[in-house]
């Protein structure tokens, strides 16, 4: 099992300080934010880790994490040249992963303290071409991917919708999903958004429609530090959760 941080991306809700550097370098706590997203994985068992991380601030990646040793990881770094959505910057996993091999996707941004390990270890037990991703209640959908569940089987989601004005229930699909390498197929399956970005709610809901989308909730908390008020709280919470 390997993992694949997705840490490119613009950041422009965060600016100007993403200016300076990128999104996953501000710190949270005593650490830039991609730190906990490395320490989740490692702590559930995986250690061999791919970064996507953008031209901007490559080279600070690589000061502070280097091969990856110090933090009990072994990481591979790949360059996503220009924001071209969450599908996109997946996709350049592809030549990282086995052929059949199964990997967690983690959007470097999204803050948890869940153990991924029941999770993963569940998803491995998920026939293969399936996948999945984990939900968290939250206050206000809307911002968000919200998932509708199949009627017939409650254990499938049957499809998501993304940032809906009237979210049907209020979970979020959060940014930690589970693949195999059919995802790359599916990935060559979606067009570009409205916003000229590869979606992976586009790439989910091609499971979804399968009935090859599970899911599971969250149980700890979770925040994507993506806003100045959520790096804030992120920053507070998570001050002592790494030495
Ligand atoms: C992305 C996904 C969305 C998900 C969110 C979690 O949104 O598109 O489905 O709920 O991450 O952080 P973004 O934050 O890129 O707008």
């Amino acid at each position: 099992m390997k993992g694949v941080i997705l840490a490119g991306g613009t950041g422009s809700r965060l600016q100007p300080l993403t200016r300076l550097m990128n999104k996953h370098l501000l710190p949270v706590g005593k650490y830039p934010m991609v730190c906990y997203g490395i320490d989740r994985l490692r702590r559930g068992g995986i250690t061999d880790i791919l970064l996507v991380i953008s031209k901007q601030s490559a080279g600070l990646y690589t000061d502070f994490l280097g091969s990856g040793a110090a933090f009990g990881v072994s990481l591979t770094y790949k360059i996503q040249e220009k924001a071209g959505g969450i599908a996109e910057a997946l996709e350049l996993a592809e030549g990282f992963i086995a052929p059949g091999e199964r990997f967690v996707v983690l959007l470097g941004d999204n803050l948890f303290m869940d153990d991924l390990k029941p999770y993963v270890d569940g998803y491995l037990r998920q026939p293969k071409g399936t996948a999945k991703v984990l939900l968290k209640p939250v206050d206000d959908a809307r911002r968000y991917g919200v998932p509708v569940f199949d009627a017939h089987d409650s254990a499938w989601i049957a499809y998501i919708e993304e940032k809906p004005q009237h979210p049907k229930n209020g979970y979020c699909v959060t940014g930690i999903y589970m693949y195999d390498t059919a995802v790359f197929d599916m990935i060559r399956r979606v067009s570009p958004s409205q916003r000229g970005e590869l979606e992976i709610t586009d790439v989910n809901n091609i499971y979804a429609k399968d009935r090859r989308l599970s899911y599971d909730v969250l149980k700890g908390w979770w925040s994507d530090a993506g806003t100045f008020q959520s790096l804030r709280e992120a920053g507070e919470k998570l001050k002592d959760m790494l030495p």
